[in-house]
């Protein structure tokens, strides 16, 4: 069988010729960057052939490859098949998900009342006279009638008993010992909070005694290999139960890893470790369930459950204490998933007296308003955009990508992440751009670039050359060849400008259906929380005046950080607001945009590009 070697990462795996090498490169566990699950697309699973590159391109190849770079290697993986021994050269995509756990917290603070409370005992001796078994001795000294126990704890209690003196402790979950540990281990009680997006999953280890984050880590959702949206992702897992298996296992594998990185960062043990508690999108939590999401997709969107889900670590294979809590929190629909209930937890949303809106834009889009004591959210087809899909230049947030964009002196001003030379451009450089231009006069209100052409007067002198006809319309160049770190242009075409007025404008248009359904107006809102690492990035003033937000005084505009992570922290660190989190699903009324009959017309006026 032929070898394909991946470097600079060095993993290299024995496949049958003829196996495509995105799917070699998964098996070998690489992640290279798609986003449409190698249908040739998106042309973002570029890499590099070394050694001999005689092959004739596909049509997608011709399409999203110069032919300098066809000449030297380049080449998309999913296009490629093996044919003998391969060296591939991957592009490392930096780091996009550090950013994000970075994030500011949201506006809620962590309160310690943890569900897994500990209890220290010591045991009196077995007598002739008390020959009363050692379990029911533990369960006699603890006095909660019912508690249940797993053989896997119980199989060495006897000899932990006696060597440690009739001294031990029990971690209580409910009505359940998640563990019986030697001595007095009180002061060891941990859990971990993990928000599972389509893009990326982020982890923190919390000492529960004192709700305290102790240690973040996250890393690129592994599922990313069949596809970036969850439709994608909802039709693979429908080929069938290895399919499910298969995507279910990536999840668990990712954050299995990043409780490892947790672990080391903070030598804690991995037995004192009782609770998980997940949120993500609907989709998410069926995958990590490992639930069919088959009939997310059609419509009418119905998931398999909606409720919080509770199961033992050892059943999924969560590398916690085995017998250890997990809690995936409840999904309010479909497309409105438990990141949702989370951020609603995160910025008090249900308890407010005010008007106020959130805006979570991550893959997907998700809105919530709360006024009149109401709470209603919804869900847009709107994020893919924002993380680079169906951008020429996208990327994720991540070094070299362009973040800011300003219209100064005449001039178009950039700056990238971590000042690297560019690489691409992210959400927030994009509807910077867009803005940038709009000020420039560079793009009309209908969202299309002026025809230089046809208004010279419009075009000045040293932009004539950066706006150029391209293969699918006018496209301007941000960044010149020589200046980027791709050797090759680094431009905003007119379809990027499409997918932007896209998302933004099925933004605008859910927001103005939920402040029309709780009968107020934009001018009523008081707040409007941007959620996510998007939302914390993205500029006020440019999303103002790109018309992704209702007019509104920035400073009613505050980002929150990445509110639904942080609402999985506060419902793991206390039962109180985990309770809530159950009860959540009960009190949010969820509008299906696609029935409504006013949202397409909205949606129509919101893509022009002027303040609405
Ligand atoms: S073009 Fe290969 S994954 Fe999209």
């Amino acid at each position: 069988m032929p070898k394909v070697k991946f470097t600079p990462q060095n993993k290299d795996i024995d496949v049958e010729a003829g196996t495509n090498l995105l799917q070699a490169a998964n098996q070998a566990g690489m992640y290279i960057e798609g986003d449409c699950a190698g249908r040739g697309t998106c042309g973002k699973c570029r890499i590099k052939i070394t050694g001999d590159v005689n092959f004739s391109p596909t049509a997608a190849e011709e399409k999203h490859l110069s032919s300098n770079e066809l000449e030297s290697g380049w080449a998309l993986a999913c296009q490629r098949t093996v044919d003998r021994d391969m060296i591939i050269e991957v592009p490392i995509q930096k780091d996009a998900h550090l950013r994000k756990t970075t994030l500011a917290g949201g506006v809620e603070e962590l309160v310690a009342d943890p569900v897994v409370e500990k209890v220290a005992v010591k045991l009196s001796r077995p007598a002739v006279n008390d020959q009363t078994a050692d379990l029911e001795r533990l369960l006699g000294h603890l006095e909660r009638p019912g508690l249940a126990v797993e053989l896997r704890d119980l199989s060495g209690f006897p000899s932990l008993l006696r060597e440690n003196s009739y001294s031990v402790t029990a971690a209580l979950a409910g009505n359940k010992i998640v563990s019986i540990e030697p001595g007095d281990t009180t002061d060891q009680n941990y859990g971990v909070a993990f928000d599972i997006g389509t893009t990326t999953i982020m982890g923190s280890l919390i000492d529960l005694k004192t709700a305290s984050v102790i240690a973040v880590a996250a890393s690129t959702n592994p599922q990313n290999a069949f596809g970036a949206d969850v439709i994608s992702r909802i039709t693979h897992a429908s080929g069938g139960k290895e399919n499910l298996k298969q995507l279910q296992d990536k999840v668990i594998e990712a954050v299995n890893m990043i409780i490892k990185d947790l672990l080391k960062q903070t030598r804690v043990a991995r037995d004192r470790v009782y609770e998980l508690v997940a949120v993500g999108n609907t989709t998410m939590s069926h995958l990590f369930m490992g639930v069919d999401p088959t009939y997310l997709a059609p419509a009418p969107f119905v998931p398999a459950y909606s409720r919080a889900l509770e199961v033992e670590a050892a059943e999924l294979g969560l590398k916690i204490n085995p017998s250890g809590r997990i809690t995936f929190l409840p999904n309010i629909a479909g497309y409105v998933g438990s990141d949702t209930i989370g951020v609603i937890l995160a910025t008090g949303m249900d308890l407010r007296k005010d008007n106020c809106a959130a805006i979570d834009i991550g893959t997907n889009g998700e809105l919530v308003v709360a006024a009149n004591g109401r709470l209603m959210a919804c869900s847009t087809a709107a994020g893919p955009a924002f993380e680079g899909a169906q951008i020429k230049h996208g990327m994720r947030a991540a070094a070299g990508a362009i973040e800011a964009c300003d219209y100064l002196e005449g001039e178009i001003k950039l700056g990238m992440i971590d000042d690297a030379r560019a690489i691409g451009i992210c959400g927030s450089g994009l509807i910077d751009a867009a803005a940038a231009l709009l000020d420039a006069g560079l793009i009309e209100p209908s969202g299309r670039f002026v025809n230089p052409e046809d208004n010279p007067e419009k075009v000045p002198d040293n932009f004539k050359e950066r706006l150029r006809q391209g293969k699918g319309g006018f496209e301007f160049v941000l960044v010149p060849a020589k200046e980027s770190d791709t050797g090759e242009d680094i431009v905003l075409t007119q379809g990027d400008l499409r997918e932007l007025q896209l998302a933004k404008g099925a933004i605008y248009a859910g927001l103005m259906i939920l402040l029309k359904e709780a009968g107020i107006k934009a001018d009523d809102l008081d707040q409007v929380l941007l959620a996510g690492a998007f939302g914390n990035y993205v500029r006020k003033e440019s999303a103002l005046t790109i018309g992704l937000l209702p007019p509104l005084p920035p400073d009613k505009i505050v980002a929150v950080g990445n509110a639904a992570g942080d609402g999985s922290k506060m419902a793991l660190a206390s039962k109180v607001i985990r309770e809530r989190a159950i009860a959540l699903p009960d009190k949010v009324e969820h509008l299906e945009l696609s029935t409504r009959s006013d949202f397409q017309d909205i949606f129509i006026d919101a893509m022009a590009f002027q303040k609405i």
